[in-house]
């Protein structure tokens, strides 16, 4: 039986001894179910996954790769709303050596990926991009329905809409869209959300390691590519389609780094590129209905010494007009944060003509100081974090989550009280209630709830509870989940790579009481994975989680360099098969004879 662990605990289950080895595990007492994996066909005519022979085609009918957000919705009309519903996952990036047959080579013992052919690189963009998928829970089991009418796959070749501030500008024209308005895809979506009205956001992270090339000799877009590090490609598609080479096409990536807003009632929707929530390498994008009924939408900008940001909608979340809300994220207003040592953030509003945010400053109005917020951002003296990932409201006690994920690059010099670790190696989590309850205040205070790493190491200066067990602690939190009791559940990304004998996964984290900044180990991937996406049916009987890159061991793995496909994996999680490489994948994870998790 479950029992509790730590003083005042929310959580009740017996913790999972952490470990590294070639399968996931879960809690004494749940089942953890594979849902979805990369290549499952998503439609009744779509072709059964065959790895040796993928073509783009296939492709683009199936399950994509290294799902990373996992959002759920009833679906309308539902008689049980948890146990039928819409997920919507995304597909942040691929993994040729881990998919393609023969993709690496030995070479004078050393590995070498051979280089993307054309056919490759159109099954890498059809494996980009998101899924939406009806599902539904019979006899306690989740799964697919694959004749419905929402199941849809967005990919590179998607049609979406540039809408906002930015849409139309003369800085997103390229040959192929002289409006300004009509982009094709999206890529690299790391985290995202669900809005109030029921449709998903998602963040479009390190777009800049899709465009190769360089651009003409003085292009004025110079500072603003080298801002966030782009071009910068592991990805050859630019020799494939021009518009990933930013010397053929040079407005093509300020049509990139945008939050993407799908409609999963609709599978004929066309995806808008909200760009009034601003450009960089957005994480997430998790909302919260304010007292006064705007929404607000928090995000993370993960790099080193970037930024955290809100969204405050100028307009009202109605609850009973649905198509009222849907151009809500189309106005209002970004701010960004600045942590003070006395324990107060400040949220500074990123608007054209406020501040240095001026044409003095090479803004010629709001679609610049968003095509660049990043340099608006330090124009403002925004605080430089320690990589900020998932930011999460908690609608039941008020607070705010901030996930920094590590800095190891963080010097002496550059420690302040919100980034308090040099070479900050595990990173750490910030609460934040904002003034007066109220999520549109411009002011709040923070502290932080946990700094992670190994407690009983004291040069790490880990700050979980005494009661934290060894497999309790954990580091690199990325993304996080709040339940309907308002817990807290972390999930991280990088424990494989640290020689510490442990992998990524989900832990339940005490945020109130005596058993504050206690933690406990629910869930763990087979080596080489990250954990990705917890999310909760409504009434908390299933968790959602995403294993991401299963099999991608690192260089803590000996023979590192050297796999593929058909060689000597640390696993081949889920299907244990040799014709089968591994499987990034949906895992649905539910108590034996029903109940809410963690209880
Ligand atoms: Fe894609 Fe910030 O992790
Ligand atoms: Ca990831
Ligand atoms: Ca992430
Ligand atoms: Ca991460």
């Amino acid at each position: 039986e479950a029992q509790a662990t730590g003083k005042g605990s929310a959580f009740s289950f017996k913790e999972v001894a952490v470990g590294v080895d070639a399968n996931h595990h879960v809690a004494e007492g749940y089942d953890a179910d594979v849902l979805l994996r990369w290549g499952d066909p998503l439609f009744p005519d779509a072709p059964e996954f065959d790895p040796a022979r993928q073509t783009p085609e296939a492709q683009a009918r199936q399950f994509g790769y290294n799902n990373d957000y996992v959002g759920y919705t009833p679906l309308p009309g539902a008689a049980d709303p948890s146990a039928h519903g819409l997920l919507f996952v995304n597909h942040e990036y691929t993994n040729p050596h881990l998919m393609f047959p023969g993709v690496v080579e030995i070479k004078d013992g050393k590995s070498v990926m051979k280089s993307a052919t054309k056919e490759r690189a159109a099954i890498e963009m059809m494996a980009h991009g998101a899924t939406v998928a009806e599902i539904r829970k019979t006899n306690g089991k989740w799964a697919l329905v694959k004749d419905s009418k929402y199941n849809r796959r967005i990919t590179v070749a998607t049609e979406m809409q540039l809408s906002g501030p930015v849409a139309g500008a003369d800085r997103v024209k390229t040959n192929a869209d002289p409006s300004g308005r009509k982009v094709f895809g999206t890529i690299n979506n790391c985290a995202g959300g669900l809005t109030p009205w029921g449709t998903f956001v998602t963040g479009e992270e390190n777009f800049h390691g899709y465009f190769s090339g360089t651009l003409p000799e003085g292009h004025k877009e110079a500072a603003n590519y080298k801002r966030l590090a782009l071009p910068s490609p592991p990805y050859a598609w630019g020799r494939f389609e021009e518009r990933f080479d930013i010397g053929k096409e040079p407005n093509e990536a300020n049509r990139f780094g945008w939050i993407v807003e799908v409609d999963p009632q609709d599978p004929n929707s066309i995806p808008k590129k909200r760009t009034a929530l601003g450009r960089f390498k957005h994480e997430g994008a998790e909302s919260i209905v304010a007292k006064d009924g705007r929404v607000v939408f928090y995000l993370g900008d993960d790099e080193r010494f970037d930024y955290v940001y809100k969204f405050v909608t100028a307009g009202r979340f109605d609850p009973n007009n649905r198509a009222a809300n849907m151009d809500l994220m189309d106005s209002g207003t970004l701010h960004v944060a600045k942590f003070s040592a006395d324990g107060s953030v400040e949220w500074l509003p990123l608007v054209f003509g406020q501040g240095p945010l001026t044409a003095a400053n090479g803004f010629a109005g709001q679609a610049d100081v968003l095509i660049e917020t990043r340099r608006a951002g330090d124009l403002l003296g925004a605080t430089k974090m320690d990589r900020p990932e998932d930011v999460q409201p908690n609608g039941v006690t008020g607070r705010v989550y901030v996930m920094l994920t590590n800095n190891t690059s963080r010097t002496d010099a550059q420690l302040d009280a919100a980034n308090p670790r040099a070479k900050n190696a595990f990173g750490h989590i910030i609460e934040i209630v904002e003034d007066g309850g109220d999520f549109t205040a411009t002011k709040g205070k923070w502290e932080i709830l946990l700094k992670c790493g190994d407690p009983s190491v004291a040069a790490v200066g880990a700050t979980f509870s005494t009661e934290t067990s060894k497999n309790g602690w954990f580091g690199m939190p990325d993304n996080c989940a709040i339940d309907s009791g308002g817990r807290l559940w972390v999930s991280t990304d990088g424990n494989n790579i640290q020689e510490t004998g442990r992998t990524d996964g989900l832990w339940a984290v005490d945020t109130q009481g005596e058993a504050r900044q206690t933690s406990k180990l629910f869930y763990r991937v087979p080596h080489g994975a990250e954990l990705c996406g917890p999310c909760f049916a409504p009434d908390d009987t299933t968790a959602f989680v995403a294993v991401q890159h299963p099999g991608d061991d690192g260089p803590d793995w000996p023979a590192f360099g050297r796999r593929s496909y058909y060689e000597d994996l640390s696993t081949r999680w889920p299907d244990f098969k040799p014709d089968m490489p591994v499987r990034p994948s949906v895992v649905a994870i539910t108590k034996k004879g029903g109940g809410k998790i963690g209880v």
